[in-house]
């Protein structure tokens, strides 16, 4: 069946959509994760395991489904979670996203293997901003993405911790996925099977990582494997030392993405982060790791009245979204969620993304008895 936007009404329909519009390669990146991609699976299957149990003849007409984190309003509980490369998606890339972001009040999270400036982002929204910071051997480069994210007004920075070295994505390996994509015979006969998707690489503006590409030329320019990349670039030294001196640094809230133990939730509280994003990198590191909604009640009992607690991965629906609430996140954010209607339709695909979470949120809380974010709470789930 050929697939339209309109007709893409939830993140399978426009994650189907990407896959018709986008190279094999790129859709496997997207789509794939590490090993037996056990993890990946699991994070959004864990919202199974319990149920929800509503409160009924409550007054529901008015929903306010804001709330706050990072020090930042969003007008809905889930935001973009930083993901690299959005130009290869779509020729807009991060220029999508961050309109469709604005358009719908809610948080941006910028990667730096993104594709287009973060001066850029910063005069193209309003909104709020986090920029995701990898540790990077090269002590130059990494003063500079932070001075630079700092210039163009980034509200919040966000250290990843779970990328200390690259998890083994057997897609990528299979289809020879590599940053920006390598010329060979097989993938030139997959991007001449997706014509719309390869006048738009190779005819518009030049692929680049824009933060790294005064630094580095691996994975600006000269093609490299992710999995290659973190192992090379990224400083596998990295430890909480580290990561307290970039808090340091960064004058504005900061937040770990990646932390998945009640022990690392205590000790991100102890260097000064400001949230932590409870993460497994949606599947794409540690096979076999626990998923972020399984772990989410038992880190926010442990640290949840100190830093603010964000669940990210696995959400494909607004009853994921309100179930990770109840078990004790205060937001949620997500990647493929908003990444296949990138790919699928650019912009508008993104809108059409964020708008169809909003809209199953809203009629969720009205199905569910509550107003308000805040009425949420762990009586309103059992598991099974
Ligand atoms: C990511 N993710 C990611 N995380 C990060 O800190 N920096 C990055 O550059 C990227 N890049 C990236 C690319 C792609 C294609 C994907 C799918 C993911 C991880 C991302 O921020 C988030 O943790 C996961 O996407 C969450 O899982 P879901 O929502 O995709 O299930
Ligand atoms: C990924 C990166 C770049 O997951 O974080 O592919």
């Amino acid at each position: 069946m050929f697939r339209r936007l309109k007709n893409c009404h939830n993140v399978d329909d426009l994650r189907l959509l990407a896959k018709q519009r986008l190279p094999g390669p790129i859709f496997h990146y997207i789509d794939g994760a590490a090993d037996d991609e056990v993890t990946y699976r699991r994070n959004t299957s864990a919202f199974d395991d319990c149920d929800l149990v509503p409160n009924v003849l409550a007054g529901v007409e008015n929903i306010d489904m804001s709330v706050t984190v990072l020090g930042q309003k969003l007008d809905m509980p889930i935001f973009c979670s930083p993901t690299a490369l959005q130009r290869l998606f779509h020729h807009d890339g991060e220029r999508a996203v961050a309109k469709a972001a604005e358009k719908y009040g809610t948080m941006f999270g910028v990667s730096a293997l993104g594709t287009v400036s973060l001066s850029e982002i910063g005069e193209t929204i309003s909104t709020p901003k986090l920029f995701q910071f990898y540790f990077h051997k090269d002590r130059g480069l990494n003063d500079a993405m932070v001075e630079r994210a700092q210039e163009a007004g980034f509200n919040a920075l966000a250290l990843t911790v779970d990328t200390i070295t690259g998890g083994n994505r057997e897609r990528d390996l299979y289809t020879g996925f590599t940053s920006p994509p390598k010329l060979t015979l097989r993938s030139l006969m997959s991007f001449a099977v997706h014509p719309g998707w390869a006048l738009n690489y190779f005819f518009r503006e030049k692929f680049e990582l824009a933060e790294l590409k005064d630094f580095i030329q691996k994975g600006s320019n000269i093609a490299i494997s992710i999995g290659d990349y973190f192992a090379e670039m990224l400083d596998q030294s990295m430890n909480w030392a580290d990561a307290e001196q970039l808090r340091a640094k960064w004058s504005g809230p900061f937040c770990l993405k990646g932390i998945m133990s009640v022990a690392d939730a205590q000790k991100a509280v102890d260097i000064g982060a400001d949230a932590i994003m409870v993460s497994n990198h949606g599947g794409r590191q540690l096979d076999g790791s626990r998923s972020p909604f399984d772990q989410i009640s038992e880190i926010s009992d442990a640290v949840g009245d100190k830093v603010d607690v964000i669940l990210d991965g696995g959400v494909r629906r607004g009853t994921h979204v309100l179930k990770a609430i109840a078990a004790g996140a205060k937001a949620c954010s997500g990647g493929r969620m908003y990444l296949y209607s990138l790919a699928a339709a650019g912009q508008p695909g993104v809108e059409k993304a964020l708008g169809n979470l909003r809209t199953e949120i809203e009629r969720d809380m009205k199905l569910l008895g509550v107003t308000n974010i805040s009425q949420i709470n762990r009586t309103m789930l059992r598991y099974r």
